[in-house]
C-alpha cells in the first residue's frame, strides 16, 4: 500500500439503482416499494423538454409525500449544457424535503463541472439552513468524462458514486453501435476460425473502477437497455462485479432482482472467503505467510480479497 491509504467507499448497499422518469409520478410509489437500494428520479433524458417543469415539481412533491423507507434517494438533474440544470438545483435544494439524499449530475466532463454544482448547492444549503448535506453521484458518459475520470473522482467530498452511462458514452466516443451495454456483434476476435466476443465497455469500466476506488467513490455500471434479455443483463452485471463495480442501474423493475442477485455475494463465495480467512489464521499461528487452500496458493493478499467479499456481505445484511 502506498503511504496514502485508499479511502473506504460509503458504507451503504448500492447494488441496484432504479430509474424512473420524473414525468411519471404514478411510478413513484412502486419504486419506493421495490427492492432497489437506490432510487433515481429522473429530470434528464427520460423527460421531454415540454415536461421539464412539471417533472421537477412532481419530484419535489414526492420528496415530501412518498414514504421512501430506507432507500437512498437521488434525483438526476439536467446536464450543465442545458438551460434547465440551475433551476433543477435551485428548486430541489430550496423546496425538497430533507429526505432527499443525493443529486446525480449527468454528462460530467471535468472537475470544474462538479465545482460549479457544489458552489450552488453549498450556498443554498447555507441560505436555507438545510441540515442534511446533499451528496453527489456522477455519470461518466463522454470522451471528456472518461479522459478526466480521475480528476472528477477527486473533485468533491460530496461525491459518493460514479456510473458509466453506456448510450451517451458510445455516441460521444463515435462507437459504431446503438446497443446500451452488452456484447456487440462486431466486437470479436478470430482464432482458429472461431469468433470470440470481447467486451467493448471493459476499458471504460476498469478506468472508472480505478478512478473511483482511488478516491473512495462507489463505481457503478449504468443501464442495460434490452430489459427483455435477462441473461444478457446477468452476463454484463457479472462482468462488472468481477471488475469491482458495486452495482448496476435498473431501467425496468424486471432488472432489480437480477442486479441484487449478482451484486450480493453468493453463499458459496462467502463460505469460501471465510474458509480462506480461517486457513490464513492457521497459517499465521504456524508462523507462515502463505499456505494452501483447496490446492491453490493463498497468502496475506488473499486475506484482503476474502475480506472484500465478507465485508460486502455483512454490510448488505446489517
Ligand atoms: N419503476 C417502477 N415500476 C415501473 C417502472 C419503473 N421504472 N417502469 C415500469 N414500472 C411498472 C409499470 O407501472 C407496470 O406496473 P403494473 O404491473 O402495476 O401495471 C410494470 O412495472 C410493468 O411495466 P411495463 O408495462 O413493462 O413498462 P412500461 O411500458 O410502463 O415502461 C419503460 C417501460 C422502459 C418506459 C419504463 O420502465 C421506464 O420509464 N423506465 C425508466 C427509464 C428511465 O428512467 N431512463 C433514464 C435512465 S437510462
Ligand atoms: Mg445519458
Amino acid at each position: 500500500m502506498s503511504f496514502r491509504l485508499q479511502p473506504a467507499t460509503p458504507a451503504r448497499p448500492n447494488r441496484c439503482q432504479l430509474f424512473g422518469p420524473g414525468s411519471r409520478p404514478a411510478l413513484f410509489e412502486k419504486m419506493a416499494a421495490s427492492a432497489a437500494d437506490v432510487i433515481n428520479l429522473d429530470l434528464e433524458d427520460s423527460v421531454a423538454p415540454s415536461d421539464k417543469d412539471t417533472a421537477r415539481e412532481n419530484v419535489i412533491k414526492a420528496t415530501h409525500e412518498v414514504d421512501w423507507g430506507n432507500k437512498y434517494l437521488s434525483v438526476r438533474i439536467n446536464g450543465l449544457d442545458t438551460p434547465y440544470w440551475y433551476r433543477d438545483v435551485v428548486d430541489l435544494l430550496e423546496k425538497s424535503s430533507e429526505r432527499l439524499d443525493q443529486i446525480m449530475i449527468p454528462k460530467v466532463g471535468c472537475a470544474a463541472d462538479i465545482y460549479a454544482v457544489d458552489a450552488l448547492v453549498t450556498s443554498i444549503e447555507a441560505a436555507k439552513g438545510r441540515s442534511k448535506k446533499i451528496s453527489f453521484e456522477v455519470i461518466i458518459e463522454s470522451a471528456a468524462g472518461i479522459a478526466h475520470a480521475e480528476e472528477i473522482a477527486a473533485s468533491s467530498p460530496r461525491l459518493q458514486a460514479m456510473s458509466l452511462g453506456a448510450a451517451d458514452f458510445a455516441a460521444s466516443m463515435g462507437m459504431q453501435t446503438t446497443g446500451i451495454g452488452g456484447t456487440q456483434d462486431n466486437y470479436y476476435m478470430l482464432q482458429g476460425g472461431n469468433q470470440y466476443w470481447s467486451d467493448p465497455w471493459h476499458w471504460a469500466q476498469a478506468k472508472i473502477v480505478a478512478a473511483a476506488r482511488t478516491y473512495g467513490v462507489l463505481p457503478v455500471d449504468g443501464p442495460f437497455g434490452d430489459f427483455s434479455d435477462d441473461e444478457g443483463f446477468r452476463a454484463q452485471a457479472r462482468r462488472s462485479a468481477v471488475l469491482g463495480m458495486a452495482g448496476k442501474w435498473a431501467i425496468h423493475p424486471k432488472q432489480i432482482a437480477l442486479a441484487n442477485e449478482v451484486f450480493t455475494p453468493s453463499e458459496e463465495q462467502v463460505t469460501e472467503a471465510r474458509e480462506i480467512l480461517e486457513a490464513m489464521e492457521t497459517a499465521k499461528a504456524n508462523g507462515e505467510g502463505a499456505t494452501v487452500y483447496k490446492g491453490r496458493l493463498v497468502d496475506i493478499a488473499s486475506i484482503k480479497q476474502a475480506e472484500v467479499i465478507v465485508k460486502q456481505f455483512e454490510m448488505i445484511n446489517s
